[in-house]
């Protein structure tokens, strides 16, 4: 019988793991250009319609590789780092300076001074603190820094309590009362020239609502900020956030990036003539959607063992569909490669890429090789019965979050990430062994003596 196997970018999941070994972490490039080019554009287009422009940095924290800022480069986004490692990779990259912008709630004085050295666009200001320092860094370099400041509009996402960041209670940027304060400090200083401002309601988010009401309410102290700077305030920035679907489920969930963009720009457009503003131009920092769907994670099946479920209906969880067993399949990766599950509860489909089979139907829970029971890749999900050892598995929408939060619990290598395109497989990120592992320990008092002297 035919075998038919599942392919990425043109490429059959098992020539990949023949070449690259198992886990893997694949990106389809041609994939990931084109989100990136409809995103970019879906904003572009939306903010022209209603007379002003926008520009759309990619959020590097989703997964930044050199080869991928290129990428993202190249379709016209800017770059948009969160620290200084980040903003390395950009540069190495040949990213434009001036098309980076660069977030954190608490950059170090190093990174700081680094960014203004190198040209960065943008500073985002988290603080009244990091107001002074990097008036300092830009004033030691004799350049004046476009710098934004971060604020929360009391807008609570609805998201996972970890992904809210525009209520009060959380660590990010300061509340929106005070941005006619912290704005006339930063206008205090030649050095900083103060753009907008940035507003990050959350991530993983499907309702626009958020979003619109964060938008009004940003502009809604424009007038007030404007009559400070005697000028009109050229910048809103609205953040990232959009939301992807993980399952088949949440596919109907999610709103078309076009709708989004219309939605943001018709806000935007009513809230200026609401405060009697000038219209800003905007500035938008998706991650997630541009990156998350073009990722794959392969993984390669070792054991499995069946598990009976609560007798009675009674005792059943409707969400096992009344399957009187869960099999456990255990692959060779797991939290270190994608924390997300344990993390967030976050949800993902797999499918076995190797073969096809016509076996009945099992419920299947994906877990991985660490040492916690909360070590799951695929919390629910339902496969063939006849899965086993050996068999490729491929867990979909893995681009975002998942090798920019990998660790090396239990000292397991991270795997490589590859990208397909047209058919041909290329490395972009080396994976780790463990002998570069376990040259992370000092060996012995000698080494240690030595070292010290
Ligand atoms: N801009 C700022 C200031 C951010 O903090 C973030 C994400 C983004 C943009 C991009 O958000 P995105 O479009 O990717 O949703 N580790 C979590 C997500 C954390 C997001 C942190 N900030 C996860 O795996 O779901």
């Amino acid at each position: 019988s035919e075998c038919r196997q599942l392919k990425v970018g043109g490429v059959r999941a098992t020539d990949l793991t023949a070449e690259f070994g198992s886990p893997l972490w694949v990106i389809d490039e041609q994939a990931a250009r084109d989100r990136a080019r409809e995103v970019r554009t879906a904003l572009q287009r939306e903010a022209e319609r209603i007379g002003t422009s926008a520009t759309v940095y990619y959020a590097g924290k989703a997964f930044l590789c050199v080869e991928v800022a290129r990428w993202m480069a190249e379709e016209g986004l800017a770059i948009d780092v969160a620290s200084g490692g980040e903003l390395a990779v950009a540069l190495a990259a040949g990213v434009d300076p001036a098309r980076i912008g660069f977030h954190g709630n608490n950059k170090s004085e190093r990174e700081i001074a680094r960014a203004v050295e190198a040209g960065v666009g943008t500073i985002i200001i988290d603080s009244e603190i990091e107001t002074e320092r990097v008036a300092a860094a830009a004033a030691a370099a004799g350049v004046r820094q476009r710098v934004r400041l971060r604020v929360n509009s009391g807008v609570h996402a609805s998201t996972h309590d970890f992904l809210a960041t525009s209520h009060e209670d959380q660590k990010f940027g300061q509340p929106l009362a005070e941005a006619p304060r912290l704005v006339a400090a930063i206008l205090a200083h030649d050095s900083l020239d103060f753009v907008g401002l940035h507003c990050h309601i959350g991530s993983q988010i499907f309702a626009t609502d958020g979003f619109r009401e964060s938008a009004r309410r940003l502009l809604s102290s424009y007038p007030e900020l404007e009559r400070i700077a005697g000028r009109p305030i050229p910048e809103l920035n609205l953040g990232g956030g959009f939301g992807i679907a993980y399952t088949s489920s949440e596919a109907d969930a999610v709103p078309a990036i076009a709708d989004v963009a219309r939605e943001l720009a018709d806000i935007v457009a009513a809230s200026a003539e609401e405060f009697g503003i000038a219209l800003p131009r905007l500035v938008f920092e998706p991650g997630r959607a541009v990156i998350g769907q073009a990722g794959v994670t392969l993984y390669t099946v070792g054991t499995t063992k069946a598990v009976h479920l609560a007798g009675s209906d009674a005792d059943a969880d409707p969400d096992d569909l009344g399957y009187a067993e869960r099999l456990y399949v255990s692959v060779d990766g797991g939290m270190s490669d994608n924390a997300r599950p344990a993390l967030y509860g976050a949800d993902y489909q797999v499918r076995i890429a190797n073969r096809e089979s016509d076996a009945v139907a099992a419920l299947v829970r994906v877990v991985g090789k660490h040492c916690e029971a909360g070590d799951i890749v695929v919390q629910r999900d339902l496969l063939p019965g006849d899965v086993r050892p050996g068999d490729t598995l491929a867990v979909a929408a893995t681009g975002a979050y998942c090798w920019s939060l990998s660790s090396n619990y239990n000292y397991v290598p991270r795997p490589p990430v590859v990208a397909v395109r047209d058919g041909g497989a290329r490395l972009i990120v080396r994976g780790e062994t463990e002998d570069e592992l376990l040259a992370k320990s000092i060996f012995g008092q000698d080494e240690h003596t030595n070292g010290a002297t």
